[in-house]
């Protein structure tokens, strides 16, 4: 069965890769000549866990190719749509990279091929601008949300349910068909395409409320007693049950970022705001997360005030730029926005390590990271521990305690150090804080 996948980023990217590898033929349609280029020779730009292995592997045994034509959606028995849906200056989802795509396949399609769209859309969009726009083409149409997450996302991708939701019953069944054959796992069927893509928003709004209040809970642990570690509270917390689930706290952070957490609960906020509704907790949810990275940034001015130690002398070092743990996806990352504020407090010697961003990434966003963690943390006033790659988990707490500044400041912004580890800190000297911590 040949397979073509449209948008070859980080979503299509591990779709085709993992398809390929289970033995589908797979064309990866894509429009930058930079990515097609570089996966073509085996080589994967997207750091992603397990990618590149995929990568070059599939490509040398010709089940992955990748070209810019998108005529080539015509060999194929199943389109896999993954292009972007990022949102517009007014805070609207932006569809135009689908409806573009859609209207250049248009004349290729052939009748009966299974159409997936995964791109994260508004309910409504597959039925009323997609299928319309494909007019009188005899094809099964269906929206199927992609649900991994970035850093995990081969191991999500072979092992989350698929939700299916097509534009008929016989898209709905065609596609349940393939995924079942092509991935041998769970699939959810729902009523229609417009509950599968209200499926993908309503799960990317709690994920945001739901942390935004963890991070909510976090601050005010802040100010209401050391003694508190938000972190035991979460989990306590979370040992209840309530009707069939349990109470479930995500964890704080320096911050909520990404492609698309940062947008999807906009996307539901605006499809509120046209329907005349003023959706509260989603715009709460968005900005309370938004206002962490200068909350965290706030730690560091205030212990670098408390210690006298001038800003234009201090040295900060940064562990992980990107937005997630084991990826290196820096696209609304909450480390740039936390960067830019000490930088704006005349914060000059900052050193960032993160071995998982790429330079052409760092040169985008004017960040520069070195390659080793120890330039980073040795005479360092504060350390910052900004996502938990494993390259960082690693870093020996012996080797902090012995290389950092006498007294330093360790800011656990999502590594998470045991009570154990931050006795050993403090015993030398340091001082923890986490976020509620
Ligand atoms: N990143 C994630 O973890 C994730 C997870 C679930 C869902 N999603 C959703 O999946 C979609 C894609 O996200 P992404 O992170 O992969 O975006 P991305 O920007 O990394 O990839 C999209 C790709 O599509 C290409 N493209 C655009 N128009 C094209 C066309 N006409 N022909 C060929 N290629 C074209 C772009 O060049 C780009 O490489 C979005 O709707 C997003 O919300 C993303």
């Amino acid at each position: 069965m040949k397979v073509s996948v449209v948008g070859f980023g980080h979503v299509g990217s591990v779709i085709s890769a993992v398809l390929a590898d289970k033995g589908f033929n797979v064309i990866g349609i894509e429009k930058n000549a930079e990515l097609i280029n570089s996966f073509n020779k085996g080589l994967s730009p997207i750091n992603e866990p397990g990618l590149q292995n995929l990568v070059s592997k599939n490509i040398k045994r010709k089940t992955l190719k990748l070209v810019s034509d998108i005529s080539y959606v015509k060999k194929t028995d199943v389109i896999i749509i993954t292009v972007g849906t990022p949102l517009n200056k007014k805070y609207k989802p932006d569809l135009k990279q689908l409806i573009n795509t859609c209207y250049e396949m248009k004349k290729f399609l052939k009748s009966k091929q299974i159409i997936c769209i995964k791109s994260t859309v508004p309910p409504g969009t597959t039925r009323n601008i997609i299928s319309k726009i494909f007019n009188k083409k005899n094809v099964y149409l269906s929206f199927c949300p992609e649900r991994f997450s970035e850093g995990t996302a081969i191991k999500e991708f072979k092992t989350l349910p698929i939700i299916i939701g097509g534009i008929s019953k016989i898209a709905t069944n065609q596609a349940d068909k393939f995924w079942k054959k092509a991935l041998k796992i769970k699939t959810i069927k729902v009523l229609n395409s417009e509950t599968a893509e209200y499926v993908k928003l309503a799960t990317n709004a709690w994920i945001d409320l739901n942390i935004a209040y963890a991070n909510d809970l976090a601050r005010l642990s802040d100010v209401l007693d050391s003694k508190i570690d938000i972190l035991e509270v979460i989990k306590a917390s979370n040992s209840l049950k309530k009707g069939n689930n349990y109470v479930n706290i995500l964890t704080p952070s320096i911050g909520v970022g990404g492609y698309c957490l940062t947008k999807d609960p906009w996307f539901v906020y605006s499809i509120g705001k046209s329907n005349k509704l003023d959706l509260k907790t989603i715009k709460a949810g968005r900005n309370s997360n938004d206002i962490m990275p200068d909350y965290a940034a706030s730690k560091i001015l205030n212990y670098l005030k408390l210690k006298k130690i001038k800003k234009t002398n201090a040295k900060i070092g940064i562990l992980g730029l990107s937005f997630k743990t084991n990826s290196g996806d820096i696209r609304y990352s909450p480390v740039i926005p936390f960067i830019k504020k000490l930088k704006k407090h005349n914060i000059k010697n900052i050193l960032v390590y993160d071995p998982l961003v790429t330079k052409k990434d760092q040169k985008t966003i004017k960040v520069e990271t070195i390659n080793n963690y120890k330039n980073v943390i040795e005479n360092a006033d504060c350390i910052i521990f900004c996502t938990a790659h494993d390259q960082i988990v690693k870093i020996s707490n012996n080797f902090i305690v012995k290389n950092v500044n006498k007294n330093a400041f360790i800011l656990d912004g999502r590594r998470y150090f045991s009570r154990k580890e931050i006795d050993i800190f403090e015993k030398n000297g340091l001082k923890y804080s986490g976020i509620g911590r």
